[in-house]
């Protein structure tokens, strides 16, 4: 959470550190502010909210400078005001910070006995005030930014700025992810390589307690124990950090229509000729005993429909769980276990923390990501990238079809190895999901039908989602994405609870939405459905063409979809379920791309 930038330029800065800002919006947007050195001092402009705001500010109040600092705001300590907002400041230094100092307080009680005042509620301007303690005594402006960080405790991504030292910054990482951007007589950093896009395609990125001194022509970087160190420097796919909507109004209904395309790309890449094929050193799933594995949101719920896949398909018992609660539940690994971990972003802090819990107790620690320069996956034994490109709108979509993609391609690979699933009955399987596709266009297709359901969706207070096997987990999400981006009251159960309790909620003010694809469990659920139509219940059916025939009239709204195998329902019911979220959010007005209170990357437990 909080995007950070810093260029050393040769132009004037202001316009280029807001656009860096525009491509890290999606981690944070509860005010921005950028500082620069001006014939040797320092000054910065904030505003609270959007971007927007920051950037009207600057055309009443520009600001000069060719060398300056960035930071797009995720709140954490202290309210979203604009004396919280960053950069802060305190004598001749400056500050932009992604994460949370843990030690704080102390750090503050510290400097309060010596003197230093702090004016705001946040974590950030002790790291300032630290580092002006040094300077004022007598500390080089290096030196004290490196004796600053030395004290830090908890998870930062930082960069410095000083007073009079136009060529100069110093930049850390420890828990948060930073990248080095290089140009020509140019040096930025920034939060990820899609910030600094524009600007430059070779990037190193620091590793865990990296620090890096940058002047426009060099980069010095030194890890945790001050030993000068060399990074490798890797240039970027352009392609994978263009950031506009192309043409569409949201960056979410983008990435909902680029689900074909994404698909294609995760599939080719494990897709060979004669099978599955994982990149060295693959995984020996004939030997795994057990699966743990560990997400949050979105990505947790991936998770979720995976155990069905691996349970049933390779008889491998699964257990899931959200990260927060693994990482502090002290969960016994047994011998046999291997660890699985899904994050989008790679960078989630709970994600990453339940990983290296596991680090010495699992037999190994695989992930499924979308960054491959991520934490998460430079911490994994084997890191399978979804190819799912950016993701900027901060609801998931694309980045859950491609997990639940690679998910899937595992969950076959274990039956195989485990001697569950014969060729036949694989290649059945594979057929159907190479075709997946061109079966996703189909059922973008069916937009107008939905949107129409979401028109009415639009008014309700609260929406409940049904799905019994396959389809719980997806409820699950369906729900979540719903709730995320139109702030309507959404919760999802296993068709067969309803009559344990939730059934007390229906009434006809509560639409409820049932996933069904006309599978071995839909008469099951069709009789849930039954429970709920007999109580004044309007349902909104989401199936395929046997599932609608046999659903009967009763059923209030109905979205067909293409038939495809039970095992790929997943994967297009999660289309619907999008496009449901997405337009009632539209039809309420809510802001889709940047949901109150959300943040795309949660780097913050
Ligand atoms: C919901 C959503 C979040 C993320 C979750 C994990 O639409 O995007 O629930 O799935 O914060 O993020 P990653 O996958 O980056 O670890």
């Amino acid at each position: 959470m909080c995007g950070i930038v810093g260029v050393l330029g040769t132009h004037e800065v202001a316009p280029i550190l807001v656009e860096a800002l525009r491509r890290l919006e999606y981690r944070g947007y509860d005010s921005a502010g950028i500082a620069t050195v001006h014939d040797g001092h320092l000054e910065r402009r904030r505003a609270v909210g959007k971007l927007v705001n920051l950037s009207d500010l600057l055309v009443h109040e520009p600001l000069r400078g060719k060398s300056g600092i960035g930071h797009t705001r995720w709140a954490t300590h202290g309210a979203p005001t604009a004396d919280n907002a960053h950069p802060h400041k305190a004598g001749p230094v400056a500050v932009v910070h992604n994460g949370i100092i843990e030690n704080y307080k102390d750090l503050r009680a510290e400097l309060e006995a010596a003197g230093l005042s702090p004016e705001t509620e946040t974590d950030t301007e002790t790291v300032a005030l630290l580092a002006q303690h040094y300077m004022a005594r007598g500390t080089p402006a290096v030196e004290a930014a490196m004796a600053t960080i030395d004290r830090l405790e908890g998870a930062f991504a930082l960069a410095f700025l000083f007073d009079g030292e136009e060529d100069l910054m110093v930049a850390a990482r420890k828990g948060s992810p930073l990248a080095i951007g290089h140009g020509d007589g140019e040096m930025y950093v920034g939060s990820d390589a899609i910030a600094l896009a524009p600007m430059t395609d070779r990037v190193t990125y620091l590793e865990e307690g990296d620090r890096a001194v940058l002047t426009r022509d060099t980069v010095e970087i030194r890890d945790e124990a001050g030993r000068r160190v060399n990074r490798e420097m890797r240039r970027i796919r352009m392609d994978a950090a263009r950031v506009d909507k192309g043409g569409y109004k949201h960056f979410m209904a983008k990435e909902i229509a680029e689900q074909p395309s994404v698909m294609s790309a995760a599939l080719s890449a494990y897709l060979t000729d004669t099978g599955i094929a994982l990149p060295d050193p693959g995984i020996d799933f004939a030997r795994v005993e057990r699966l743990v594995m560990v997400a949050c949101g979105t990505a947790y719920y991936a998770c979720f429909t995976a155990k069905y896949w691996f349970e049933k398909l390779a008889g491998l018992p699964v257990e899931v769980d959200i990260a927060s609660e693994f990482r502090y539940r002290e969960p016994p690994v047994l011998p046999g276990t291997s660890a699985l971990f899904v994050s989008q972003s790679g960078e989630t802090a709970d994600t990453l923390a339940a990983l290296r819990y596991c680090r010495d107790k699992a037999d190994a620690i695989y992930s499924v990501i979308n960054v491959p320069e991520s934490s998460i996956a430079r911490e994994s034994d084997l890191a399978l990238p979804i190819h799912a490109g950016a993701e900027i709108g901060v609801a998931s979509t694309k980045a859950f079809t491609c997990q639940l993609t690679v998910l899937l391609l595992l969950a076959l690979k274990a039956a195989e190895a485990r001697g569950r699933l014969d060729p036949e009955a694989r290649d059945e399987i594979l057929t159907a999901l190479r075709a997946m596709p061109g079966t996703f266009n189909t059922a973008l297709g069916r937009d107008e039908v939905i949107e129409a359901a979401a028109q009415q969706l639009a008014e309700a207070r609260d929406i409940l989602f049904l799905g019994r096997g396959l389809m719980y987990p997806l409820a699950l999400e369906g729900a979540l994405k719903l709730k995320e981006i139109s702030y309507i009251h959404a919760e999802a159960y296993a068709s067969g609870e309803l009559k344990h309790g939730p059934i007390a909620l229906v009434d006809s003010n509560v639409p409820v939405i049932v996933m069904a694809p006309k599978d071995s469990l839909f008469e099951k659920t069709v009789s849930n459905m039954q429970e709920v139509m007999a109580r004044g219940g309007r349902v909104c059916l989401v199936t395929d063409a046997a599932g609608a025939a046999a659903a009967g009239d009763e059923v209030w709204k109905t979205v067909v979809l293409p038939d495809v195998p039970e095992v790929l329902t997943p994967l297009l019911y999660a289309l619907p379920a999008q496009l449901l979220a997405y337009h009632t959010a539209v039809a309420k007005g809510t802001d889709v791309d940047q949901p109150r209170n959300l943040a795309k990357s949660v780097t913050v437990e």
